[in-house]
This record gives C-alpha cells, structure tokens and sequence, in this order.
C-alpha cells in the first residue's frame, strides 16, 4: 500500500482514522482519505455517530477502497422510495442528544440488508455474471431436486442453521422488522426483498469489501468443505494448495483487481485464480459456472449445458478451454491434456461401474414394492445410495478434478467400493428372499415446510 490519501472530509474523521489504522500492519500509520466529491451532511452524520457506536464497522469501511474513493454509508444503505426492508427503529437515534449528531435534521430512511442490487449501480457487470450463476440460483435448485427438503425429512430450524446457512434465506419482514428467521443470513443465493439474488459478501465481507479476502481459499472453504463437497480439504491436499501454505507470505493477494497475474503475483493457484480471476486471455467472472466441463456433485455426472434442474447455457468445450487458458499459464499442453484425460476417466468410471449399476438395482427394489417409494432417508438402502453417489461418489470425481489422490482414492474409490459391496449385497438379499425392506419408525426430526417458496416459484 504505497498511496497517499488527502483528507477533506473532516478533521474529526482523521484523528479516527489514525485509530482505526493504528496496530495494521500493512498500512502505513497515517491513512488520509480524499473525498473525491462532497458528502452531505445526512452521510456525514452516519459516519460520526456509527464511529462511536459500532467502531468496528466504522474502521472496517475506513480501511476499504471504498472509503478511500469516497464511496460512504449512504451510498448502499440508504433507502429508495418503495423499499419493502426500511429499518423503521432506525429513525429513533436522530432524537438522542448523547449521540454524535444524533438530530432530526440529519435524518434519511436506511435498510440493513444490501443486496447485489444495490452493489450493481456501481459494479453492474459483476452483479450481471453472478445473477446467473449457480451460486445466487440455489435457492431454486435446491427446491428443485432436494429430498430433504421436498419430502420435510428434517426440521426447519436445521435448515436454517445448516442448509440456509450456506444456500441462502429468502429474507422476509415480521412486524416491521427482518424475520429473525430468515436474517441475518449471507448465504451465495439469498432471496433479497427487491427481488435480487445473493449477498455479495459471501466473499467480501463488509466493511473491507476486499478483493484479497475472495482471492484466498479460506473464503471459499467456508461452505465448500465436509463429507459431500470437501473442495477446501482437496486444496489443501493438492500441490497446488502445498504451495499456498509454503509461500502465501510472498503472494501479492491485494494487487488490483483484474490484475493478480499468475507466475508474478502468486505461484500456485487458489480457488479463485482458477475459477473466477482473470488470468492470461481470461476475464474475471462472477459466474463459478464458467469454465467447467462436467456437473461433478449430480448423482449420474452429466455436462452443465445437461443439467436438467438449471441447465448452464455453455458449452462444455468453450468452459474448458477457458480453464486450461488458466492452467497454461504455468504448464505445458501434455500436462493439462494428460490431466484432463485421468479426469474424464475418473467420471466415466463412476458413472458406469458404480452409479449406474445402483441406480438400476434400485429401480428395481422400488418397482417390486421391496423399498417404499414415498419417503426418502427411512430405509437403509436409500441412505447407502445417497452416500455413495452424495458422499464418496462425489470425492472421488472431485479429487480427481483437482490433483488430490486421497480424496480420488482412500476417501473415494476405495469407500465406494465398499459401500458398493454393502449396497448390493442388501438389495440382492431382498430381491432374492423377496422381503420388504425394513423402515425407520421413529425417524428423528422430521416435519420441515415442504412448500416451495413463492417468491421463487410463485402460487403452486
Ligand atoms: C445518532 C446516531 C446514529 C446515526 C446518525 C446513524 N445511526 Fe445507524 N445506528 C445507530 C445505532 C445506535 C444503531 C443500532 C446499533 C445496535 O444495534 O446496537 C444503528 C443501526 C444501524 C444499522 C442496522 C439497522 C438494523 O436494523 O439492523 C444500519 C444499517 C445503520 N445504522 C446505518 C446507518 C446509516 C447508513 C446512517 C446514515 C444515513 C446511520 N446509520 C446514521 C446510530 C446511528
Ligand atoms: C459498499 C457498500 C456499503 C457501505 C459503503 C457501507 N455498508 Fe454497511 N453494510 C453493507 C452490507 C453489504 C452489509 C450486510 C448486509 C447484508 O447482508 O445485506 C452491511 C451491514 C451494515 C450494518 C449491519 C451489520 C451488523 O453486523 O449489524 C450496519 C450497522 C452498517 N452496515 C452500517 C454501515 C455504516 C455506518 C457505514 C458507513 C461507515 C456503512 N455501513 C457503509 C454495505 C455497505
Ligand atoms: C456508489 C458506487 C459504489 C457502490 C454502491 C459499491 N461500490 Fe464497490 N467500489 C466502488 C468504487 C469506485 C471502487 C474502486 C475503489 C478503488 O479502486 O480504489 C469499488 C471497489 C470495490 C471492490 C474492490 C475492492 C478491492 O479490494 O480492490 C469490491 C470487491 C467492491 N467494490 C464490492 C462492492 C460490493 C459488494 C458492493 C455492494 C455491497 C459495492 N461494492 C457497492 C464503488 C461502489
Ligand atoms: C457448509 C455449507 C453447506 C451446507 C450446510 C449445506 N450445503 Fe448444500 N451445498 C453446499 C455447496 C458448497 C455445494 C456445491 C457442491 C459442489 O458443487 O461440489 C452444495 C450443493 C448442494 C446441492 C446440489 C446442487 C446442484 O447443483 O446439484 C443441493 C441440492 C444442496 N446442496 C442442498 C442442501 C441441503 C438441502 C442442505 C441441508 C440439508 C445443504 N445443502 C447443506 C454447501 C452447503
Ligand atoms: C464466490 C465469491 C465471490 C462473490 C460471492 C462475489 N465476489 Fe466479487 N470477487 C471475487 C473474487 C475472487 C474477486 C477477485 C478477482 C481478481 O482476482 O481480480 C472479486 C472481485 C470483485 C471486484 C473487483 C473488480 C473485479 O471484477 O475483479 C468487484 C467490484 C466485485 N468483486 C464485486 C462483487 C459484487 C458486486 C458481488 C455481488 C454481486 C460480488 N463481488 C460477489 C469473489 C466473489
Ligand atoms: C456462503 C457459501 C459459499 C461460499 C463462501 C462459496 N461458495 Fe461456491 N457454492 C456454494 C453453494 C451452496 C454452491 C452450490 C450451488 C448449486 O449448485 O445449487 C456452490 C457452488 C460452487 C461451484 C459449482 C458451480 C457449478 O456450476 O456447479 C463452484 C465452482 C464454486 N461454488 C466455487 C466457489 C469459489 C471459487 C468460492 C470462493 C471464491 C466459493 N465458491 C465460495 C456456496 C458457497
Ligand atoms: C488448479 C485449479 C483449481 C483449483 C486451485 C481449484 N479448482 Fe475447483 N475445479 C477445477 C477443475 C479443473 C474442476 C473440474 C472442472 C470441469 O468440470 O471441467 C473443478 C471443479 C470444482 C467444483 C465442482 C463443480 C461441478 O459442478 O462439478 C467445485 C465446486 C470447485 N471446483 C470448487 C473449488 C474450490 C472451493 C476450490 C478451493 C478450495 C477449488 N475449486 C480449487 C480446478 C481448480
Ligand atoms: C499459477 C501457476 C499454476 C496454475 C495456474 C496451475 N498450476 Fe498446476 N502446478 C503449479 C505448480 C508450481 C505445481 C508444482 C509442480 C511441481 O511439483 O514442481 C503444479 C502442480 C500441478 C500438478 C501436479 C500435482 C502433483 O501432485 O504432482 C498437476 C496435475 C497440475 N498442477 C495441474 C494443473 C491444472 C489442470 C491446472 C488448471 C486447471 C493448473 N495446474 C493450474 C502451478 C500452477
């Protein structure tokens, strides 16, 4: 961080902002700011009350681009005519005398939640790509082929501190207020209020708004960890990932966006260089779904344009030629075919001598009337299918995708074998003594809201 800022805001702010800075280490002790153009008085106010009431946030914005370019709470949290998300109670703080300007001539309307909506006035082209990605669609996927969630097979409050968590509410007001329930939420596909899909701070988080932050794998790992779509735990375990760990203190994670050049700026890539930077001919892009060939977490692993739930609009030749642009800015052609060639052959094998062949045996349990039909989770051999294909099926196609041979094998061919011997053995037992299979009475927990929301997919 070489720049200098000048400050023109106000002499107050700067004393602040020598705190605020105080202690980082990256940033040289005194930060001044350079307003490029005149806050009101209303966004003045924000400021000097948020800094002694929340400094947290207050030091957090201080220390983004966004202050630096003059960009202040009004600008994303100020409310437009019609807003369904005011915060009404707000309105009381411009009547308390003990706080900094803390008067009715001060006041505007706020709401809380920002939305990619909101971001887009200034960032259209990034709202634009993640409005159609899958991340910011889940919501709709999710409804679309999810048991858990389709047939109430858990509770609601599990969904809101699991599934909602990383998926995304669909935010909703109670008695004037966000729904506790629904709120505060940063899932990738949150159904905002005016209408917009996601919360851009997923990966940047408010304040900083950094694009360091979203850079790092750490980011993604948040949600893209555990038994199903373990892809942080694949990282750390790949080549790729060794070297982050060995040499992230030499990386330049803060360098301008659209510039973080493989090779100068880093060695080895992250999450990000390979699905979202640009890099060599490659643009950045907000739409994860971009670059890839295969959808890789369906049970019978088919190409993005394929899926039917939410089919992708690519090309699955064009995606990957894009990726290996990225790859080829550090290997040779042999290296990225020859990858790509174990890896096709990883989902061929899958798909053939593992999924199919349970699929068909399954089929054929419930066409007998052997297996119940009309609850999924309460008979042991949907729970065997569901982990194979959910779980191991899963590690192994994506270990192979991306370079880490315990998850390809120990966490994925291998259980898969495994689960693969149990499954059959099962199923041929049923078939062969023509028994029922047994149900869980007591399934724990049931009983979640099975209707799919309006808001996405209207009056049903
Ligand atoms: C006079 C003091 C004061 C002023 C001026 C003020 N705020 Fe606040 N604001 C608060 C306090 C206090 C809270 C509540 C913090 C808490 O929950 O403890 C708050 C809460 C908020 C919230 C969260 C609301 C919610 O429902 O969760 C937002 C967003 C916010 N302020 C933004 C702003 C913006 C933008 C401005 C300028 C237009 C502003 N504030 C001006 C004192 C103030
Ligand atoms: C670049 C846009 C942006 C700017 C500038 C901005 N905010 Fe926010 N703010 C957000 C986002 C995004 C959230 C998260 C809300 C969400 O998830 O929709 C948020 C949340 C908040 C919250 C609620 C968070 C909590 O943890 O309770 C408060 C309070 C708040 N902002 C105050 C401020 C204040 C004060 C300023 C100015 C110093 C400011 N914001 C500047 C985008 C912004
Ligand atoms: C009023 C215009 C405006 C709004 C609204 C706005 N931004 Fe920005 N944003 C900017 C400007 C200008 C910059 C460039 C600052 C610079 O390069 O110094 C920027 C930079 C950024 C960066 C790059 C930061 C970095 O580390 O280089 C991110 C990420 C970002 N904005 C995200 C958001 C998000 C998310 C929202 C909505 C919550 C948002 N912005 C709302 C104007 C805006
Ligand atoms: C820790 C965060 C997290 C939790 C908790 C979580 N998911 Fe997911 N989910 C993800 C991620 C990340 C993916 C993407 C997997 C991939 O592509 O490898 C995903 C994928 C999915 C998919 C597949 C989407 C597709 O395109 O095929 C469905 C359906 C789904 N989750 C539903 C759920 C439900 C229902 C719950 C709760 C019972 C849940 N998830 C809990 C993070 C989470
Ligand atoms: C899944 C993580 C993720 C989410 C969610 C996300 N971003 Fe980003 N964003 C990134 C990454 C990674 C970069 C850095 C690209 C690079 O290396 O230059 C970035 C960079 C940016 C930049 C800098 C300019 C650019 O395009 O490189 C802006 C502005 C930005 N994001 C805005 C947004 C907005 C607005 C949203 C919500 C619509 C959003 N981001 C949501 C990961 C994310
Ligand atoms: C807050 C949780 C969350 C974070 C953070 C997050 N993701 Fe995701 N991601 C998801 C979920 C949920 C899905 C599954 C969406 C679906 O298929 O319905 C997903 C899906 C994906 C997919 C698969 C897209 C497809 O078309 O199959 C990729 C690739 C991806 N994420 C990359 C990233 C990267 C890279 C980052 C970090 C820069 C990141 N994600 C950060 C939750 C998250
Ligand atoms: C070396 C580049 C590289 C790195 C680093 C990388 N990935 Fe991947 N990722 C890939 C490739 C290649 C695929 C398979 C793409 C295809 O379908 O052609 C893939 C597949 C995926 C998928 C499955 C998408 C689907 O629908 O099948 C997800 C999700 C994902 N990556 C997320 C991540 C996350 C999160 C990280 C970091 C923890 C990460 N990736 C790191 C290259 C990378
Ligand atoms: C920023 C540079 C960079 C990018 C981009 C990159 N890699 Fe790598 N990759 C490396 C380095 C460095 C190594 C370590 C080579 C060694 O072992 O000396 C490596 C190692 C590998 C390995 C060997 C793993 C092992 O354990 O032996 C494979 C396979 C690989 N990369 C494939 C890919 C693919 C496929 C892509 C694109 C999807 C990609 N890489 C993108 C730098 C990169």
């Amino acid at each position: 961080m070489h720049k200098k800022w000048i400050l023109s805001l106000a002499a107050l702010v700067t004393v602040i902002l020598l705190s605020a800075t105080a202690g980082a280490q990256n940033y040289p002790k005194v930060r001044e700011l350079r307003m490029d153009r005149q806050t009101p008085p209303q966004g003045v106010a924000c400021i000097e009350c948020h800094r002694q009431e929340t400094p947290g946030i207050f030091a957090d914005w201080a220390m983004s681009r966004h202050a630096s370019a003059g960009i202040t709470c009004l600008d994303c949290h100020q409310a437009q005519p019609g807003d369904k998300d005011i915060a009404v109670e707000h309105e009381k703080y411009y009547s308390m005398g003990d706080m900094p300007m803390g008067e009715k001539q001060y006041f505007v309307p706020i709401a809380a939640p920002v939305t990619p909506k909101d971001c887009s006035r200034c960032h259209p082209d990034e709202a634009k790509q993640y409005s159609k990605s899958k991340h910011a669609n889940t919501i709709e996927i999710m409804w679309k082929i999810d048991p858990w969630l389709n047939q109430g097979m858990n509770s609601d409050n599990e969904r809101k501190t699991g599934c909602f968590y990383c998926h995304g509410t669909v935010l909703k007001m109670k008695d004037g207020k966000l729904d506790p329930a629904t709120w505060p939420n940063v899932g990738v596909g949150r159904l905002n209020l005016d209408g917009s899909l996601g919360s851009c701070t997923s990966c940047h988080t408010r304040h900083r708004f950094s694009v360091m932050e979203a850079r790092k794998p750490e980011t993604c790992g948040q949600c893209h960890l555990g038994p199903d779509h373990p892809q942080i735990e694949i990282y750390n375990e790949s080549k790729h990932g060794d070297i982050y760990h060995a040499f992230k203190q030499e990386y330049n994670f803060d360098s301008a966006p659209g510039a973080w050049t493989p090779g100068v700026d880093y060695r080895a890539p992250t999450c990000a260089s390979c699905h979202m930077s640009g890099s060599g001919k490659q643009p950045t892009t907000h739409d994860v779904t971009e670059r890839l060939s295969w959808e890789t977490q369906a049970p019978l692993t088919v190409r993005p344009q394929d899926f039917k739930p939410f089919p992708s609009g690519t090309d699955w030749q064009v995606e990957r030629d894009k990726m290996r642009d990225i790859c080829k800015q550090c290997h040779g052609n042999a290296w990225v075919d020859d990858h790509y060639t174990q890896f096709d052959k990883a989902v061929e094998e899958y798909n053939e001598a593992y999924f199919k062949p349970a699929k068909a045996i399954l089929d054929q349990l419930y066409e007998k009337g052997l297996l119940d039909k009309s609850k999924f989770f309460d008979e042991n051999l949907e729970v065997q299918y569901y982990e194979l294909w959910h779980h191991e099926g899963r590690r192994a196609r994506m270990g192979a995708a991306m370079m880490a041979p315990d998850y390809a094998w120990w966490h994925g061919f291998y259980e898969c074998k495994h689960r693969f011997n149990h499954f059959m053995e099962e199923a041929r037992h049923l078939i062969e003594t023509n028994t029922k299979a047994y149900r869980y009475p007591d399934f724990p927990n049931t009983g979640g809201d099975t209707t799919r929301p309006v808001e996405i997919f209207g009056k049903q």
